[in-house]
């Protein structure tokens, strides 16, 4: 059975994420390993919060909490999220687990072994006011490369630059807004990734499979130099993994934990671990997605990530797997996504602008989100979310097509035959003319879900509804019912069994209708249509359904016009 390894980037902790950042990554994600599952793979998906560094720190001192406490109510929400979204992670783990606490310094150890591990004496950005050093996001100020005015010391949110909080233009403390700022000495670690460049540049020009997207970002900051830079991977703060050497103290660095993006991508490992933990499972069940020497050698990694988290991981994360020595499995597949934009400007957790996760839910169904997500995903450029594009999508889409579609053909049936499967005669030409339209759409559907090629892929699917709508349009049942009841009997009988064979195949867009759709046709499973005549002919006559409650309603201007108002302002 093939196996494949699903990550998608991990979301900081601080605070709910909004639609943007969920079509950015993880919402991909769960799309590709429903598919991979009903392609009768062994998935193993996995998602954690991302919880050390500046963020959690500056949202649990303005949520009044302690950190441990801000970090764990906060988990627990983002996993309530997950799960109304529908997203079928086989583990949500946590980056302040355990198993990453112990994997992180095992690295770190490993690192330093191997000579990758530098200890220098820095400059750093330190704050009178607030008595204490600003690393990464504790700095704001003007970004050196574009000029946007509200960079973070780590990174430049809108030109995506890596930074260091020195090198920010008119700087200030985010905790306090103070410009009352030195520099000052102080120790850290430094990975020395520069020595890894020729193997890392090898193994990324080896990836000319990948995204251009992905590929493009990579080869820019391999080449540019300025993302193998040696790169501190220790702070000044009190929250976060402890710097040691494997299990040992690491002399001088007392006090001091590793950087967040450090320990970031190994939890990705770690929450194998975790999964592991949880399951009752021993360490070899979680080794065998990993170790490349137990068995991980024939485990498929797909990775899904947004555009400003590329470089960490073409780069920084291989460059921790590469440098400890170990046979560590390494992604083979590196999905990025562009950006989201709200209603003519962009999307900020920061400012509280757009449509949060919890907002979405609060007003519709998980599935009208993931459908109109997916099939506008920012896969080729940026994409953008207005409430009439939203309103037109779901309504024309879901309501109009696949909706619709169940509902007049279970109506119809119950009406003139009875709720189960009527017999009627055997197929004739516009039958088999509509098998092979949907013989061909189907195996595009699939050539583009393997790709992972996400809009192409919604718009085969959409096409596919499309098709039964035609046919039933042309084949007009309710017609023929009035001179051949046999032939209307045979038409519907087809069209019944579009029902399991949309179901299984919209299941990975928008599983709960997909439940419904089986539901009503009394299935528990819709296996995956691989021969289309024979899912067509699936249900036998006699087979007993129900009609199902409306799958989509439909989203009125009023409703809309009233979200698009309440939406538009920014979020305390
Ligand atoms: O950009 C982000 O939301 C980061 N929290 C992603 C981390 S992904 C990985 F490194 F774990
Ligand atoms: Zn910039």
């Amino acid at each position: 059975m093939p196996r494949t390894l699903i990550t998608s980037a991990i979301p900081y902790i601080n605070g709910i994420k909004h639609l943007g950042n969920l079509i950015g990554s993880q919402l991909p994600a769960d799309l590709y390993a429903r598919y991979r599952r009903a392609q009768g793979d062994e998935v193993l998906f996995l998602c954690a919060t991302d919880e050390h560094g500046t963020p959690a720190e500056l949202a649990a001192a303005k949520a009044g909490e302690p950190v441990a406490d801000y970090c764990a109510r906060m988990w627990a929400v983002q996993k309530d999220l997950a799960d109304g979204f529908r997203l079928s992670f086989d583990h949500f783990g946590r980056s302040s687990s355990p198993q990453n606490h112990a994997l992180t310094q095992h690295f770190a150890g490993r690192l330093d072994a191997n000579g990758y591990i530098e200890e220098r004496t820095e400059r750093q950005v330190y704050s009178r006011a607030d008595g204490r050093f600003l690393p990464d996001r504790y700095v704001e100020g003007t970004c050196p490369n574009c000029g946007y005015d509200r960079a973070r010391g780590d990174q430049c949110e809108n030109c995506t630059k890596q930074l260091d909080p020195t090198d920010l233009i008119d700087p200030r403390s985010a905790i306090s807004g103070s410009t009352d700022l030195q520099v000052r000495d102080t120790k850290h670690l430094h990975l020395l990734q520069s020595k890894l460049r020729g193997e890392l540049g090898d193994w990324i020009d080896a990836q000319d499979q990948w995204p251009v997207l992905t590929t493009s970002i990579a080869k820019k900051w391999l080449h540019d130099g300025d993302g193998l830079q040696d790169r501190g991977i220790t702070r000044d703060l009190d929250w976060g993994i402890p710097v040691r050497r494997g299990p040992d103290p690491w002399p001088g660095m007392e006090g001091k934990v590793f950087y967040v993006w450090f320990d970031a991508p190994i939890e990705y490992i770690a929450c194998a671990g975790e999964w592991a933990e949880a399951n009752g499972l021993g360490e070899a069940n979680w080794r065998r997605w990993w170790r490349t020497d137990e068995g991980a050698d024939d485990v498929r990694y797909v990775q899904f990530m947004g555009k400003d988290n590329v470089p960490f991981h073409t780069l920084s994360f291989p460059a921790t797997l590469i440098g400890s020595g170990e046979p560590w499995k390494r992604v083979d597949y590196l999905k990025s996504f562009n950006y989201l934009n709200y209603d003519g400007g962009q999307f900020s957790t920061s400012q509280g602008r757009g449509v949060f996760m919890d907002q979405a839910l609060s007003i519709l169904p998980a599935d009208y989100w993931r459908w109109w997500l997916l099939s506008h995903c920012p896969e080729s450029g940026d994409a953008e979310f207005t409430w009439d594009g939203f309103q037109a999508g779901v309504n024309k889409d879901l309501a109009d097509v696949l909706g619709n579609f169940v509902s007049r053909v279970t109506k119809f049936c119950r009406a003139k035959f009875g709720e189960s499967v009527p017999e009627g005669g055997e197929w004739g030409d516009a039958e088999r003319a509509l098998v092979d339209r949907l013989q061909g759409a189907t195996a595009a559907y699939v050539r583009h879900m393997d790709a992972i090629e996400i809009r192409k892929a919604a718009a085969e699917l959409r096409a596919i509804w499309v098709a039964g709508n035609e046919y039933l349009q042309a084949a007009a049942p309710w017609t023929t019912f009035k001179t051949d009841p046999q032939a209307a009997a045979m038409q519907i009988r087809l069209a019944l069994n579009l029902v399991p064979f949309y179901a299984a195949l919209s299941a990975p867009f928008v599983p709960d209708a997909a439940r419904a759709m089986a539901g009503a046709m009394r299935l528990d499973a819709t296996p995956w249509p691989d021969d289309v005549a024979g899912a067509l002919t699936a249900l036998p006559p006699g087979h007993a359904f129900d009609v199902p409650d409306v799958l989509f309603a439909k989203i009125t201007d009023d409703q809309r016009a009233e979200w698009q108002d309440r939406f538009a302002g920014t979020r305390s």
